[in-house]
Parts: structure tokens; C-alpha cells; sequence
């Protein structure tokens, strides 16, 4: 069985082939660079971008696979949550093929396709305990099957994504953030500069971030002449200092909420095995490492997806549409968009 994935509720354009044995027979991603003046992602040059790549990425797909739409057994598409203008770029495209081909349609929610990343490329029986932190979004769950997640915490604020944006911004580091900040801090002292834990030692699973972009902030008004962030001059490494400081501060707090998840995810799940990180900010290796170092105190296995598939991608997609149609998932061609979608809707928040 082969499913085409098409990924488009962000900044990415991006489609993938994969089949049921676990092959990526094709995966192109198209990175919209438009963003980059802006130091964020601007959902109307987003949506116009994915409009105009679509067809040409999925035909790429195809190409690189050797494809053609015939030889699919169904389509998917991230349908949500994300933005919106993007997001019913993907589904309506999607929706045309699954049409023109007579191929079932499967909407996916891009939350559940980080998710289950990792089993397309490793092997991670369910439940399993899930950090999931991306652009958007940051939350700690038990993953216990196809459409069935329980939340234990999720950020107040920011996401953790969102905080390394909004820092590298500061800094004048550029977008996305992340993997600028963590080139920055390869060559930085992580105790140069005092910044907070948000939430550590607190009980529960959920996260903060907006307390420590503010404090980093105060520490680059410390370097202007006059206190305001445009005049403040910083070396090349006072910023690998603050860099490195910053991301130790998010990965202390990362960690400390997640051993509170493994203790509640121990008791809930005790056949459980595996700790999995997913979403853009799990490709950062400072994260990885100190999550494998996490998982040995408590005799859990970590599990992540290569650094290519944590970012948006349309394997991701793909992926979950695979597991979706193997339990005989699908949508019919009248669902609409979402642009929020909950992985656990009793969750409060
Ligand atoms: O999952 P994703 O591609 O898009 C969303 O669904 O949000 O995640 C993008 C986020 C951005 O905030 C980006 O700065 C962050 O992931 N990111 C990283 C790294 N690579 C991407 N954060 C920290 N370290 C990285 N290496
Ligand atoms: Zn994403």
C-alpha cells in the first residue's frame, strides 16, 4: 500500500510517499524563505506561496518515486490545526486528487503526524510518552493509539519553539530561531548570564516560557546605550553566551516538567517503554542528549525522528495517513479545515 502525504499548515510546502512496509519512497520539502524579513511566518504570503508550489511539489513527490497517481492506494493532508489559508491549500488539493483518482481522503491532524514520526522510522509500541514541541505548540501527553492522546501539561504561554523564534529575533539572529540559537551556543558559557526555570519544582506537567524571553530581553537592553533593544550592541559572543545560557534554561525546564510525565506516565501505563520527542524543536541535539541522559535514570527508551523529519515535512503526513488508512480511518471529501484541533479535546485548555 503506498500513501501520498501533503504538508501545508505553516511554512513549509512539502509532500511524501511512503508505504506500509516503512519505506519513504519520495519526500520534498520547499522551505518558503519570503518569511525571513519578517523574523515570523505572515499567513497570507504563507497561503499565496503554497498555492503557487503545491502542484509542483507533489508532482515532484511523484517523480522522485518513480510514481504515478495510480499507483497510490489513498491521500492525505495535514487539515489542521495550523494556518488556515495554508492549511485548505493542502486539504483541497488532496481533496482534487483523492476525487480525480477515486482514492479515499484522509484528513490529518499535523499534531498526530509529529506524534507518530517516530514509528515510521524506529519501533515504538503504544503508550508511549510523548513531549511534542514545535513552532506552536509544547505539551507533554501519553500517545495510546491512533487518535487516542491524554494530555498531562502544556505550555501556559509560549511555545518552546515559538521562544527560541522570538529570542534569536532579539538578538537579531534571524528565522526560524532554533537552529540559530543552537549553533550560536556550540561556542557559548552557559553560566555566563542568570536566567529563570520557569515552572521547576512546581507539581503537574505544564510548561512557561514568556518569563524567560522577558528576561532575556532585560539582558540585551543591559548592552544599549540608552535601554532599548534596537541600540543594544552585542559581540559575536555575548551572543553564543546568552545563546547558550538561553537554550540551558530550556532544556532544564523541558526536563524537569518531563520527569514529573514519566512518574504520572509510570503509574498510568507501567507496560510502557518509550520516552518520544517530535516537532521542530526535538532536531535540536543539546535536547536529544539531555533527554537520553533523562530517560536512562528511569529505564525508558528514547526515540525520536532523524533531525529531517522533526521540522513540518510531508513524510510525517504520509506516515499518519498509513496508520490511518490501516485502521480503516478515513474522511469524506466535505470535512472541513480545522484551524484548531486539540489531540486530547477533554484536555482543559
Ligand atoms: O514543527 P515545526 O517545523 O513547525 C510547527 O509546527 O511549528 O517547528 C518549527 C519550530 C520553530 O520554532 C523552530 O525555531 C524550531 O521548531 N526549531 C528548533 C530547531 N530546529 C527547528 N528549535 C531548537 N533547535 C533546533 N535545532
Ligand atoms: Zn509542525
Amino acid at each position: 500500500m503506498r500513501v501520498l502525504g501533503i504538508e501545508s499548515s505553516c511554512d513549509e510546502t512539502a509532500a511524501a510517499i511512503v508505504s506500509d512496509k516503512k519505506e519513504l519512497l519520495s519526500s520534498v520539502v520547499f522551505s518558503q524563505a519570503e518569511h525571513q524579513i519578517f523574523g515570523g511566518v505572515v499567513p497570507e504570503i504563507a497561503a499565496r506561496a503554497h498555492l503557487q508550489q503545491v502542484g509542483v511539489i507533489v508532482k515532484a513527490a511523484l517523480d522522485q518515486a518513480g510514481l504515478t497517481f495510480k499507483d497510490l492506494d489513498a491521500v492525505a493532508a495535514s487539515s489542521g490545526p495550523g494556518l488556515i489559508g495554508g492549511v485548505i491549500v493542502g486539504v483541497m488539493t488532496a481533496k482534487a486528487i483523492a476525487a480525480v483518482h477515486n482514492l479515499p481522503f484522509i484528513a490529518v491532524n499535523h499534531l498526530e503526524a509529529h506524534a507518530l514520526t517516530a514509528r515510521l522510522t524506529q519501533n515504538v509500541p503504544f503508550p508511549y510518552l510523548l513531549l511534542l514541541t514545535s513552532g506552536g505548540h509544547c505539551q507533554i501527553l501519553i500517545a495510546q493509539g491512533i487518535g487516542k492522546f491524554k494530555r498531562l501539561g502544556a505550555t501556559v504561554d509560549d511555545a518552546a519553539g515559538e521562544a527560541f523564534d522570538k529570542a534569536a529575533k532579539m538578538m537579531g539572529l534571524g528565522y526560524p530561531g532554533g537552529p540559530k540559537i543552537e549553533q550560536y551556543a556550540l561556542s557559548g558559557d552557559e553560566n555566563r548570564f542568570e536566567l529563570p526555570r520557569p515552572m521547576v519544582g512546581k507539581p503537574g506537567c505544564d510548561l512557561s516560557f514568556s518569563g524567560l524571553k522577558t528576561a532575556v530581553r532585560h539582558i540585551i537592553e543591559g548592552f544599549s546605550p540608552d535601554g532599548t533593544i534596537e541600540n543594544a550592541v552585542l559581540s559575536e559572543q555575548d551572543k553564543a553566551d546568552l545563546c547558550a545560557c538561553f537554550q540551558k534554561a530550556v532544556l532544564d525546564s523541558l526536563c524537569s516538567r518531563l520527569k514529573n510525565g514519566i512518574k504520572l506516565f509510570k503509574k498510568q501505563c507501567p507496560q510502557g517503554t518509550h520516552l518520544v520527542v517530535a516537532g521542530g524543536v526535538a532536531a535540536n541535539k543539546a535536547l536529544r542528549q539531555a533527554l537520553e541522559k533523562l530517560v536512562e535514570r528511569y529505564k525508558l527508551t528514547f526515540a525520536a525522528a532523524p533531525m529531517n523529519l522533526c521540522t513540518d515535512n510531508g513524510a510525517m503526513v504520509a506516515w499518519a495517513g498509513m496508520e490511518r488508512c490501516q485502521a480503516g480511518l478515513f474522511d469524506p471529501l466535505d470535512f472541513s479545515p480545522r484551524p484548531r484541533w486539540p489531540l486530547d479535546p477533554s484536555a482543559k485548555r
